[in-house]
């Protein structure tokens, strides 16, 4: 599988992109940065030690800074911690970021791989929005476009009503669910349903060295946050969206239309709707398998 993931490294972005990494059937063409958990700058810095750490050449390309029409908001350093990885100063990488903008890199991709790329928007969805602007046909030649984001049933996690993605970025999801391209929504309906606890971070660093070590490391920031907001556990939210692309058999889902407020005081409600292209929307899932299947899976990164 052809795989973009579009991310705003922050920890369970590093979970996502390092579960990637140990998946022999991905075929990891490149990474695209967006503003969100930390800036766009750090975020790209963070996603160049993460590909420094799987020990592959992957482009990484930066993207937006800013949503689309939303003023800029400040980061959250009290989920990912001040540099996105947990109390982890971000070390220097040994890469530079690909010449491209996010947008320019995800429109020549799907252009020379039409009906083969699965991209995983795992931030804000600016820069998916913004190659829809720049390249017309990115919508139908995207093999499917798998998301982070929104909350149809379940309630929000930065406002009673709004996923954090799309919180940062409404206008710029609303484009994207309008579009008629192949979406798949994984929101907070399915991804609190599986909870990495402390025991299971210890499995990781037990099973696999430096990344495993890396992986416990930059959790105990995050797992913190979630103890505040009395939850024993983090949310499996961004490598969800790579499971459901690889796995769809372990959720159940509904094809409906979707739209997002885009003002008032539920900004960044995802809802049912009508008069606009069907996605599938993910609702449950085998939480169980899930969480076995990822945990066997990230020990296996090396
Ligand atoms: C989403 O928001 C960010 O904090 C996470 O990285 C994830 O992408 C969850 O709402
Ligand atoms: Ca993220």
């Amino acid at each position: 599988m052809k795989l973009i993931i579009d991310t705003d490294p922050g920890v369970d972005d590093a979970l996502a992109i390092l579960y990637a990494a140990a998946d022999p059937e991905i075929e990891l063409l490149g990474l695209t940065t967006v503003f969100g958990n930390v800036t766009v700058e750090q975020a790209t810095r963070n996603a160049l030690h993460l590909v420094d750490r799987i020990g592959r050449d992957v482009p990484v390309a930066q993207g937006a800074g800013k949503p689309r029409l939303l003023p800029p908001f400040v980061p959250s350093h009290h989920v990912h911690g001040p540099e996105g990885l947990g109390s982890l100063a971000a070390p220097q990488p040994r890469r530079a970021p690909h010449a491209e903008s996010a947008a320019e890199f995800l429109c020549r991709s799907v252009r020379e791989h039409p009906g083969e790329v699965v991209v995983c928007p795992i931030g804000p969805i600016t820069n998916i929005a913004d190659a829809m602007d720049m390249d017309p046909a990115f919508a139908a030649n995207v093999r499917e476009i798998v998301v982070m984001g929104g909350a149809v049933d379940a309630p929000g996690n930065v406002t009673p009503f709004a996923e954090a993605n799309t919180y940062h970025d409404p206008h710029a999801l609303d484009v994207v669910l309008a579009s008629g391209a192949p979406v798949t929504m994984v929101g907070l309906d399915v991804t609190l349903k599986v909870l990495l606890t402390e025991t299971d971070f210890d499995f990781v660093a037990a099973g696999n060295g430096p990344n495993g070590s890396f992986l416990k490391e930059i959790s105990r920031f995050y797992l913190d946050f979630y103890k505040s907001i009395g939850l024993m556990g983090c949310g499996l939210h961004d490598p969800m969206t790579l499971i459901a692309a690889r796995y769809p058999e372990l959720f159940s889902s509904e094809r409906t239309a979707l739209t997002v407020d885009t003002d008032g005081p539920a900004i960044g409600k995802t809802r049912r709707a009508n008069g606009r292209p069907a996605v599938n929307v993910l609702l449950d899932c085998d939480a169980e398998a899930i969480k076995a299947h990822f945990l066997a899976a990230v020990t296996k990164v090396q």
